[in-house]
């Protein structure tokens, strides 16, 4: 076994001259390189004598075959070693949106968050920059403070999903990797030559993966905010998609120039999409299907949810069959996020 010095990328030419002022560079074996980490062959040394050493390049002593690859760090292992008693619930969780890597850091840890980040970015070289929630996602265009914390300062994602490729900044744009499971499930209900409503669509992720998988649907995709809309005709450019068409304006004012439109409707605004039922059936065909996200209680709110959805319809003269439901997270303590498809149908008597 050699052993060997390993140290971050950044601290490994000035730790490695000290290492050979002090005639203990291992000359005989080579430096080694893996992920963002530089090894440093050692020749024997006493570990106490370099502890002061190791401390203050944030560097360790690993142990190695001839020829063995270094091994990446596992982060969740560098994260006890940086947060130790104050981790409490922490676990170091983050979206990835394409480099950049969003956390949710807690105050207490705001003095390590720089060794956090630089503990994440060393366990995947994927990561270039780290950024941390500055608050919850609020406000009509849906978006969340972030806060630069390490790496390159980057705030524009390219984030690939379906096949697809979304190019947004995240401090102007909603965006969610939560919700990629939904597109690809939507997209797979999408039957030939549909007409698509997508109310609320951001940056274009359900109308871009749906137009990609079907070129033969004609997808309408209405955003109020114009950052996301910008970004939108941006992406729906960079996937060559032709069967979308990205309106800006707020769905109340704009579902007018759509009557009678749509075989499908998506809804995808959790917080308050229960609020457009009269409009999501204006730019519905006599029969359509709808699909609308909403929050509601854990216990009991997928009930009244169907029932707010049946009120509705019935007192516009439409009828509600093929009703399911599925969560799609949990969103607070006793709050889920939840999903339910519908089929509406003009003068119908069932539901
Ligand atoms: C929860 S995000 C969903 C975005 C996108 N569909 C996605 O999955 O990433 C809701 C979006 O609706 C937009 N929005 C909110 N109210 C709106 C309205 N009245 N008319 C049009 N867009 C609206 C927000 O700006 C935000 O981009």
């Amino acid at each position: 076994m050699d052993q060997y010095i390993r140290v971050s990328k950044p601290n490994a030419e000035k730790l490695k001259r000290i290492i050979s002022e002090k005639d203990r560079l291992n000359r005989k074996l080579p430096v080694r390189h893996s992920g963002n980490y530089v090894y440093l062959p050692l020749l024997n040394i006493d570990k106490e004598r370099i502890k002061n050493l190791l401390g203050r390049f944030d560097a360790r002593i690993v142990r190695m075959k001839k020829g063995e690859i270094p091994e990446k760090t596992k982060f969740a292992d560098r994260l006890k070693g940086i947060v130790g008693d104050v981790r409490g619930g922490f676990a170091g969780r983050y979206d990835l949106l394409g480099d950049i890597a969003i956390m949710e850091i807690p105050p207490e840890l705001s003095p390590k968050e720089g060794e956090i980040a630089g503990a994440l970015m060393d366990s995947d070289p994927k990561i270039r920059t780290v950024l941390a929630k500055g608050g919850p996602v609020s406000g009509t265009y849906r978006i969340r403070k972030v806060r630069y914390v390490g790496g390159r300062k980057n705030f524009i994602a390219e984030y690939r999903e379906n096949g697809c490729l979304f190019r947004f900044d995240v401090r102007k744009t909603f965006f969610s990797v939560r919700l990629s499971y939904e597109r690809t499930r939507i997209s797979s209900l999408v039957g030939r030559r549909e007409k698509v409503m997508v109310m609320f669509a951001g940056v274009g992720p359900f109308a871009i993966v749906i137009a990609k998988a079907h070129k033969d649907s004609d997808v309408v995709a209405i955003e109020a905010n114009a950052d996301a809309c910008k970004a939108m005709v941006g992406n729906i450019a960079a996937n060559k998609v032709q069967n979308v068409s990205a309106v800006l304006g707020d769905v109340r004012v704009r579902y007018k120039e759509y009557k009678n439109f749509a075989d499908r409707v998506v809804m995808p605004l959790p917080m308050s999409a229960g609020s457009f039922l009269t409009e999501a059936l204006y730019v519905a065909k006599d029969k359509a299907v709808v699909h609308l996200y909403r929050f509601c209680r854990a216990d009991g709110g997928t009930e009244e949810v169907i029932r707010e959805i049946k009120e509705h319809a019935r007192g516009h003269g439409y009828a509600i069959s093929k009703i399911t439901t599925r969560v799609v997270r949990p969103y607070s303590p006793k709050e889920i996020e939840i999903v339910v498809d519908y089929t509406i149908r003009k003068g119908g008597k069932r539901g």
